[in-house]
């Protein structure tokens, strides 16, 4: 197939994933033909289970690996979400990080710029590092702790496959879009990477004890997945924003304590609450951000994007989903 032909043909990295799932089921129901390309290290073949299969092919194997037999001519945009992802994958297992975010991303790039193939990079708001500054924007100048402060390896190799993207787009005319995602959560979101919203939702259905790192005067933004990939195609189709970088998320902040207390409203939980230093979870050089709000003007005036699913039904959502998924393991135990 080529790049001439009517139905639209697109590439999703780590589409097995998260985000990915719910991107692929998106483009699937816009008459996309969809490729994904996941080894599933955080990812799961179940996670597209429910998709139609016609227009949709799975190749299980590293990015770098796939594209080998891959035409990047044939493919209308590539969105490259394959990544080490999760505080605990990155605090745990910096070199694999290091490697899959740098070395895979690289890969891709020179893929799609052999083809000129229209591509958005998956990065992250954790590339502003330790800036005290609130909220952020795009052209802030970020600040990161030391190289021996592990939790930095995730942010500067996200940093370094921006500024690859950005000198593709550049030197190459690559069309190139970076998307700065700020917690984005939704069903299929799992908790044993470090994940705190699937973390929380999970201990309270046991009503088990919901673990806080740090005194939770920490907020974050959270945004649902499902508002996310809808937006993700009008910013790889729109010539503007191309060879541009996007805050994408929602700007609504919640402490981390108060979002524990929320979980256990939402679902009716008896779970207790515990405070955990950073240090007894984490090891003894673990840095935390106090705040991570996205200044979301720069997307708003490209595209008018505005988060619409509140954060409670988001909650109930993913724990519907949670719920099936462990009657379904015991059913089959
Ligand atoms: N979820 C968030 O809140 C969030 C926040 C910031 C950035 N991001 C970025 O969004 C992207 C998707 O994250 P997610 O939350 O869906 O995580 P995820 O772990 O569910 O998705 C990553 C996917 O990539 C796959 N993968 C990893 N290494 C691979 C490799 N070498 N080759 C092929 N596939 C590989 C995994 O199996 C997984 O399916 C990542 O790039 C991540 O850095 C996510």
């Amino acid at each position: 197939m080529s790049r001439k032909s009517k139905t639209r043909v697109t590439l999703v990295t780590g589409g097995a994933g998260f985000i990915g799932s719910h991107l692929v089921a998106q483009l699937l129901s816009r008459g996309e033909c969809v490729t994904v390309i996941d080894n599933l290290s955080t990812g799961r073949l179940s996670n597209l289970d429910d998709l139609p299969r016609d227009n949709l092919t799975i190749i299980n194997a590293k990015v770098g690996q796939a594209i080998n037999n891959l035409d990047p001519a044939q493919f209308h945009s590539i969105y490259h979400l394959a990544a080490a992802v999760g505080v605990r994958l990155v605090v745990e297992d910096p070199i694999h990080t290091i490697h899959t975010n740098v070395l895979e991303t690289s890969a891709i790039l020179e893929f799609a710029s052999s083809a000129s193939t229209p591509i958005l990079i998956a990065s992250t708001s954790e590339v502003y590092g330790k800036s005290t500054k609130t909220p952020f924007n795009e052209k802030d100048d970020v600040t990161y702790g030391p190289p021996s402060q592990t939790r930095f390896a995730y942010a500067c190799s996200k940093s370094i496959d921006e500024h690859l993207a950005l000198a593709h787009n550049r030197e190459h005319d690559l069309p190139v879009v970076i998307a700065r995602f700020f917690n984005i959560v939704g069903p299929r979101q799992v908790g044993q990477y470090g994940m705190v919203l699937p973390r929380f939702v999970s201990a309270a259905l046991g009503d088990k004890k919901i673990e806080v790192y740090g005194d939770g005067r920490q907020t974050r933004c959270f945004c649902d997945v499902r508002d996310v990939v809808k937006l993700l195609p009008t910013l790889l189709d729109n010539p503007k924003c191309l060879g541009e970088v996007f805050n994408i998320g929602n700007d609504e902040q919640i402490e981390i304590g108060e979002l524990a207390k929320l979980v256990c409203k939402t679902l009716s939980s008896q779970s207790e609450i515990a405070y955990i230093p950073y240090d007894v979870a984490f090891g003894p050089d673990f840095d935390d951000l106090k705040n991570r709000q996205p200044d979301l003007s720069h997307l708003q005036n490209a595209t008018g994007f505005r988060a619409t699913t509140p954060l409670t039904q988001t909650i109930n959502d993913l724990a519907k989903q949670i719920k099936c998924k462990r009657s379904s393991a015991e059913s089959l135990a």
